[in-house]
């Protein structure tokens, strides 16, 4: 019997973004997916990590400014990222195995974000084939997710696909040289199941061998030096984003290496617990990027509160991970697309509320500070 899960695609009514989690949980559940709802709810060791990236949102305040005259009550979330347009600030974080939620997978997952004017980062982890979720959708700009592999043919093979299926920008991963200790899944002996194929990955089997530009000796898995950027980069012809900037000090050798914005995440506390929450780390690695380069920011976010404060922190775009896997299992593209709208609703509220109409002026008068 094959995987079987969610079919469908419907706007959902969203009041916030808790309430979808659970519903996607007793959903999952339903279906008997609870170890794969807890691979995506779960993060690493005791999850203080994975609680702190919303929780430490609290520590910071938004002060509003609203005795500066009244404008007519729209405001414009309109931004632009590498060249690209997009109706809101907020885009879509790589995570792997959509299908585990969809059954039309990540397929479906871009749809929607194109729906709603913005971007996705595709996995490489992906059960649908790099080309055909381009195809799918063949207008939205996409980033491409890429972690180094021990094997360098498997790297080549990586950047070719991205390269010829026109992604916008190649992500690469530092997470660290291990993965995180989940003790959810060791708790369920969670594994993929083995009839969700990761076709990306299958299709590099029948990929030709041969001259590898890309080889350098003695390299071990997520190895990721500043040389390594700078080869990756030349041999794509792409801009590079790094994902995974934890401080000040590599967002530093990440722009020396040549990368074109910063994506500060911990990847959602799913790699090492114990570490600070992005909000907590932001003004620091802000001040360090001294607008320098663009910064993407994730992990936590869940409404639009946490947008605005990102933003006005020093962050350019807002990255979601699980929400839009919650959307996608709860109505397939249109679910995707209703979590995207939900959040831009907020954040125009907030902007509204706290006196700025468009995110020039958020980022130049908008007042967030730590609580003392
Ligand atoms: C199921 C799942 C799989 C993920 N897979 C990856 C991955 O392969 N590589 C990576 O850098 N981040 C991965 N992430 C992390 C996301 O890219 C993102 O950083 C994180 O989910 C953001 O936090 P949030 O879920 O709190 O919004 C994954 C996240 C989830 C939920």
């Amino acid at each position: 019997m094959s995987y079987k899960t969610s079919e469908k695609n419907q706007y959902l009514d969203i009041v916030n973004i808790r309430a979808l989690e659970r519903q996607f949980q007793n959903s999952m559940k339903k279906e008997n997916h609870s170890a794969e709802a807890d691979f995506i709810l779960g993060g690493a060791g005791g999850e203080e990590t994975l609680r702190a990236n919303t929780d430490d949102f609290r520590n910071f305040k938004i002060i509003p400014s609203v005795m500066h005259g009244l404008f007519d009550g729209l405001a414009n979330t309109s931004t632009s990222f590498l060249g690209q347009k997009l109706t809101l600030p907020i885009i879509v974080s790589p995570s792997a195995a959509h299908g585990l939620v969809h059954e039309n997978a990540e397929q479906e997952t871009i749809r929607g974000v194109a729906e709603s004017g913005s971007i996705m980062t595709v996995s490489h982890f992906s059960n649908q084939l790099i080309s055909s979720i381009h195809d799918s959708s063949p207008e939205t700009p996409w980033l491409y997710h890429y972690d180094e592999d021990s094997d360098p043919g498997m790297n080549r093979f990586l950047l070719d696909t991205a390269v010829r299926n026109k992604a916008k920008a190649i992500v690469i991963g530092v997470f660290g040289a291990s993965f995180g200790r989940r003790e959810r899944d060791l708790t369920n002996k969670f594994d993929f199941p083995s009839d969700l194929p990761f076709q990306q990955l299958s299709a590099y089997t029948d990929y030709p061998k041969g001259l590898d530009i890309l080889s350098v000796n003695n390299r071990k898995h997520s190895d990721i030096t500043t040389d390594r950027i700078k080869v990756i980069k030349k041999y794509s012809k792409l801009p590079v984003i790094i994902k995974g900037v934890q401080n000040g000090t590599d967002a530093v050798r990440a722009i020396e290496a040549g990368a074109d914005a910063v994506w500060i995440s911990n990847t959602g506390g799913r790699q090492l617990d114990g570490t600070r929450s992005t909000i907590d780390a932001l003004p620091e690695i802000s001040r360090a990027v001294n607008k320098r380069v663009p910064i993407i920011f994730d992990s936590g976010v869940r409404n639009g509160q946490h947008v605005f404060k990102a933003l006005a922190l020093g962050a350019n775009l807002v990255a979601l991970g699980r929400p839009i896997l919650y959307g996608l299992h709860m109505g397939g593209s249109k679910g995707v697309e209703s979590v995207m709208r939900h959040m831009q609703g907020e954040l125009e509220n907030t902007m509204l509320l706290s006196g700025v109409k468009n995110l020039e002026e958020l980022h130049k008068y908008a007042r967030v500070e730590r609580k003392h």
